[in-house]
């Protein structure tokens, strides 16, 4: 391949890496300043771009906005976690959908029928992959709150089964991670804490 055929693709600015890397906090507390459903829909738009095993796509998110679906939401928080979901303007309830095998004809044409008649009868394979791969979503759902120029905070502290009592009852969606959305707010950042170095987090080969 000839440097002319050689596709370049674009390195992210010094700004973006900011944005998105090396300056993105996790805030704890929120300013009273609406976050849009235009803003929402954005961070929907960006993050399902997310690679997913077999493009499988099982993430799916709970926009709770109003007051009401906030306080049925803190009833299963840890204590700890309940007055920052209250002052957050949006959350999103992440969650998985062990029945994603139904929509892989739609998402991967060239196998769909194929893949969703394997699935169909593997409910723990598919709670694994489902798990996994939203996982993986989530991180990129993270970066995409803060591309739309908001804050997240995310937290796993509550009880999942009560929430999807709550939220999803009858239905194929499990709760995975309430991740608070806004514009940061009074002292809003716990003290960085240290990273881990390349040293003792990568290997070459
Ligand atoms: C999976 C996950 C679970 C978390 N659970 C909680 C939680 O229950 N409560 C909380 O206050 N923060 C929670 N956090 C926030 C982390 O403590 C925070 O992201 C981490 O300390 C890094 O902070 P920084 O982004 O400001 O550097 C969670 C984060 C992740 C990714």
């Amino acid at each position: 391949m000839t440097d002319r055929e050689l596709q370049a693709l674009d390195v992210l600015d010094d700004v973006g890496q900011k944005l998105l890397f090396t300056e993105a906090r996790t805030a704890n507390t929120f300013a009273a300043k609406a976050v849009y459903d235009h803003e929402l829909a954005m961070i929907w738009e960006l993050a399902r771009w997310s690679p997913s095993a077999a493009n499988s796509q099982p993430l799916r998110a709970l926009f709770v906005r109003t007051r009401e679906g906030k306080e049925r939401l803190v009833r299963h928080l840890d204590e700890g976690n309940r007055a920052k979901t209250l002052s957050a303007p949006a959350v999103a309830v992440l969650a998985y959908d062990v029945d994603f095998h139904e929509q892989m004809p739609s998402v991967f044409p060239a196998r769909g029928d194929v893949l969703r008649a394997a699935f169909a009868h593997q409910a723990e394979t598919r709670q694994n992959l489902a798990a996994y791969s939203s996982a993986l979503q989530t991180g990129v759902f993270l970066l995409a709150v803060r591309a739309a120029g908001l804050a997240a905070g995310p937290m796993a502290g509550f009880d999942k089964a009560g929430v999807d009592e709550e939220f999803f009852a009858d239905t194929s969606w499990r709760s995975h991670l309430v991740v608070n959305i806004g514009h940061p707010g009074t002292d809003p950042w716990f003290p960085r804490l240290p990273r881990v170095p390349i040293e003792d987090a990568v290997a070459w080969a």
